[in-house]
């Protein structure tokens, strides 16, 4: 009889303890220690399944030596995907796409192995193959070569897999996996370690790509992809808001490309469209001039990108004046408000700031501050900016606009939609030339300047 063994896991880094300790060790996360049974498995040679030699030992070789080469990547129909890759899926390489339930990482993954020219095995343990043909249906596309299998157990799969001989292999998702090396319960700590394990060894094996697709709850209760970082090469985001139309698959880690891409995505009817050319869509389309909107000229990863930034700043109702953000980090508002405040002499003290950034997307790029003080000064005094103007700038403490990087790209990227005036940082001009751009170029300082230009 197989021996049975207890251990405790903390569910949201994974380290695991032969007793329960109220704070983890190694995430310094309080009471997120949970049981799991183990059952020990004698046979070994089982979980080997995919080494096709197993006497095959490792010898060190010079790195100059190494052959490069074999590892090679292969574009698919999908631009956005294949940027947010580094620029194609690399044969034997483990994806994980992480993602809140409901925001369309099977109907993603779906879509990818229905586009792809090769043969893809599509496993689902969360919905039955007329579900997914549904789907498909929905999607409108053809695959001559996709299979799906509707099975939870790793080694049925493996089974599935010597026969069929896919190209691709798509997971969804990993918290519904089972081995039967473990006897925990599927998407337990311990469970999705040991699948993920697997995984990797036969997409290594067999040079086969494999894309992992795992949830990850608001308050990361469930073991999620956290602990599936280590083990994947690459691990994308799929993230937005639900009542959004837009999606953004982000790059959070990647071994062979940069971290810093992006690709947008809009949720139809449909399925997901690409969308290629995302400035025309964040722009709100709008007929009057409103005061509390500025246009931020942004670089997401490698594209310029023109944002819409909306503030409404009101009179205070209550005693203690509300501040909310959406798409933009909460205590940067605050500083930029404090700099506004006391740098500047506007009055915000008594006042609820409402921030938004339009298309429901989250942007990191600094360039944007510029754009929110304009918006937050324009809602304040109730003086609309020209549609025409545009702004990339840092903010500093002092109330001094700072440089930004790869302005000509953002300056060409508005002067392509058309618009007229671009405010950046006086620190930036050095070796940017007016007569290059129609766009005109006013170079500013301080807030104060960007005031006086902007609105008196
Ligand atoms: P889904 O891919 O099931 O999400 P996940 O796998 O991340 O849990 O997508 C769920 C949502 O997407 C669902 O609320 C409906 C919506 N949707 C569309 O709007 N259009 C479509 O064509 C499809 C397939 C889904
Ligand atoms: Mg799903």
């Amino acid at each position: 009889m197989a021996k049975i063994k207890k251990q405790f896991s903390c569910t949201n880094c994974g380290a695991s303890s032969p007793k329960w300790v109220g704070k983890c060790t190694s995430c310094n996360e309080w009471n997120t220690y949970v049981e799991e049974i183990l059952t020990k498995e004698d046979k070994k040679e089982d979980r080997r399944i995919w080494r096709e030699n197993p006497q095959r030992q490792a010898t060190p070789v010079l790195l100059q030596e190494v052959e490069t080469g074999t590892t090679h990547r292969r574009a698919t129909p999908d631009n956005e995907l294949n940027r947010v890759l580094g620029g194609g899926i690399v044969s034997g390489s483990l994806v994980l796409i992480g993602g809140q339930p409901g925001i369309g990482k099977s109907t993603l993954m779906l879509q990818i192995a229905l586009q792809t020219p090769f043969k893809v095995l599509y496993v689902s343990g969360e919905e039955s193959e007329e579900q997914i043909k549904m789907r498909t249906e929905r999607i409108g596309m053809h695959n001559a070569q996709c299979y799906v299998l509707t099975e939870t157990n790793t080694q049925n799969i493996f089974k599935h897999f010597k026969k069929l001989q896919p190209e691709m292999m798509v997971i969804d998702s990993i918290q519904t996996l089972t081995s039967p090396h473990l006897d925990s319960t599927p998407g337990s700590v311990s469970q999705i370690r040991e699948c993920a394990g697997e995984l990797q060894r036969l997409a290594k094996e067999t040079n086969v790509p494999v894309f992992i697709i795992g949830h990850i709850t608001k308050d990361g209760s469930i073991a999620g992809p956290k602990l599936l970082e280590h083990i994947v090469d690459t691990v994308l985001q799929f993230e937005g808001d639900r009542h959004h139309t837009y999606r953004i698959l982000r790059t959070i880690k990647n071994r062979f490309g940069s971290t810093s891409e992006m690709g947008i995505y809009e949720m139809q009817g449909s399925g997901l469209r690409q969308v290629s050319n995302p400035s025309e869509l964040l722009l709100s389309q709008k007929e009057e001039e409103l005061s509390g909107s500025a246009i931020a000229a942004t670089i997401e990863g490698l594209r310029p990108m023109l944002i819409e930034t909306q503030a409404l700043v009101s009179t205070a109702v209550y005693g203690t004046p509300q501040r909310s953000a959406t798409g933009f980090d909460l205590r940067r508002l605050s500083m930029l408000l404090a700099v506004l405040e006391k740098r500047c002499g506007f009055k915000f003290g008594m006042t609820d700031v409402f921030l938004n950034i339009a298309g429901g997307i989250k942007v990191d790029d600094p360039a944007i501050d510029l754009s929110i003080v304009s918006a937050l000064i324009s809602s304040l005094q109730d003086i609309a900016i020209p549609s025409d103007v545009c702004l990339a700038g840092e903010v500093g403490l002092s109330g001094e606009i700072r440089a930004v990087n790869r302005i000509d790209q953002r300056i060409s990227e508005a002067d392509r939609l058309g618009f007229k005036h671009i405010f950046i940082s006086k620190y930036n001009v050095k070796g940017l030339d007016q007569n290059d751009f129609s766009i005109k170029i006013h170079p500013i300082g301080k807030i104060e300047e960007l005031y006086e230009q902007l609105f008196v």
